[in-house]
């Protein structure tokens, strides 16, 4: 049975009494901006406005310290106010901070990304993973000449009217989970924005091939986020959805917008996929905006002013910013084996003491933990799919939420989206097992 609403009051007390300035700060936020500056930043009663960060810390108006595990919704994973970073930036900013014209920057990232992951044979730089993904469907559907789009249910791929479709569907809508409905995200979107796009459900081989098999003939692209550390993800599920699509020769996009945090070259170098098409965003920026999407070299000639078969054009004002550029070769430069190592030890011992923590526990918890990214659920059956995913109790959620940041933990906004950055060590990782210890100690009877 969910929580009651009126257990949350103590949690929520305590944190207005700490945080009184950040209150006043959202009050001004929302006389000039509707509610936060955007919504991700919104939790209730309302959000911490930061002061400054540094390291794996954040320290908030009032004078509060974080642990962050929420690194900037998973963009950050060298920690804060990280030398390599500001020295790229500094430098940058004295060449140059934005013209119109290539710097030579863009092509070492570009080179960067490319040595890294196997199947990028050639990439395009934009703002965001919004953009990455807007741009690689277009590319999938001109290289085709097939309009329709598959994703899976509870899938994010950013926000725009193509993909922003059953990513949080009420079930009352969302149809049976061997054929579910395509039921747009957000208000506004046309009432033909469902036509070309397909839904699949998550982990399961045999619905998947028999959709993907009825649909092969309008089919673009599936688009596929491993949600490794988000979701607990079989790797055989992932690299059947490949031989799928190949065998009905549908291409593979895999966004790796979250998923290259998993390993140098990618989730997919985990999994042993080679997608057609790949997206990123987030941490390639060194935490600047950025988004990227790349792959073979045939679909991405598509958009070269130099080939006569050109169709596509890509571009955007800001696309390439060479101070993102620069950050994010300054990121990857750091980002070598031995962070990988770092991260992983650091993750197996969050596991270790996660499902230690919860095998004891009264209230049930589900833990999805893989590579830098974590994530809970607040139910009793194993969460594999967006369905499962749905039963877990909101209001636990944040009253977990609220009591971590009481204790100096600040987690992503629902507990769905926890990541780990380089500066943390052990005492972090122990640390905040006894905080979610402690935490879940409000729910013993
Ligand atoms: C898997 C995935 N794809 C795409 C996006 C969209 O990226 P952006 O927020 O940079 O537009 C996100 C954002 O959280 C994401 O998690």
């Amino acid at each position: 049975m969910p929580t009651d609403i009126k257990d949350m009051i103590p949690a929520e007390e305590r944190y207005r009494s700490k945080t009184p300035r950040s209150h006043d700060a959202f009050k001004q936020m929302g006389s000039v901006m509707p509610g936060v500056a955007k919504g991700a930043y919104y939790y209730a009663p309302y959000p911490i406005t930061i002061d400054h960060a540094d390291g794996c810390y954040l320290y908030d108006i009032d004078g509060n310290q974080y642990v962050d595990f929420a690194n900037h919704h998973t963009a950050q994973i060298l920690g804060h106010n990280h030398p390599a970073i500001n020295e790229a930036v500094t430098q940058q900013l004295k060449k140059g901070i934005a013209v119109a014209g290539p710097m030579g920057v863009e092509t070492q990232l570009a080179s960067e990304i490319c040595r890294r992951v196997d199947s990028v044979e050639s990439i395009r730089f934009c703002n965001s993973g919004t953009e990455a993904t807007l741009h690689a469907v277009r590319l999938a559907r001109e290289y085709t000449g097939r309009y329709k789009i598959a994703k899976f249910e509870g899938g994010y791929h950013g926000s725009h009217d193509s993909v922003e479709i059953s990513v949080a569907p009420d079930l009352q809508k969302a149809g049976p989970s061997d054929r579910p409905n395509a039921v747009p995200t957000a208000g506004g979107m046309p009432p033909n924005a469902t036509e070309n796009i397909v839904i699949l459900p998550d982990n399961n081989e045999e619905v998947v091939e028999r959709i993907i098999a009825e649909h092969k003939q309008d089919l673009a692209c599936v688009l596929l986020d491993p949600k490794a550390g988000i979701m607990p993800q079989r790797p055989e599920f992932v690299r059947t959805v490949r031989e799928i699509t190949e065998k009905n020769d549908i291409l593979l996009m895999l966004d790796e917008i979250v998923g290259f945090r998993a390993a140098r070259g990618g989730i997919q170098s985990q999994y042993n996929i080679s997608p057609d098409l790949t997206t990123f965003g987030k941490i390639i920026g060194g935490g600047f905006p950025i988004g990227a999407f790349g792959g073979r070299k045939d679909l991405m000639a598509l958009l070269d002013p130099t080939n006569k078969g050109a169709r596509l054009f890509q571009s955007g004002t800001f696309s390439a910013h060479p101070v993102a550029m620069a950050a994010g070769m300054a990121l990857l430069g750091e980002l070598n084996e031995s962070a990988f190592e770092h991260l992983a030890f650091l993750s197996d011992r969050l596991t270790d003491g996660l499902n230690h923590i919860f095998i004891h526990s009264s209230t049930p918890v589900q833990v999805a933990c893989s590579a830098s990214t974590f994530s809970f659920y607040f139910t009793e059956h194993p969460v594999r799919t967006y369905r499962d995913s749905v039963a877990s109790d909101q209001v636990k959620v944040h009253q977990v939420f609220l009591a971590l940041l009481d204790q100096g933990y600040y987690l992503g906004n629902g507990l769905g989206m926890n990541c780990l950055s380089l500066p943390m060590n052990e005492t972090h990782i122990d640390g905040l097992i006894q905080a979610i210890e402690n935490a879940l100690e409000v729910f013993v009877e």
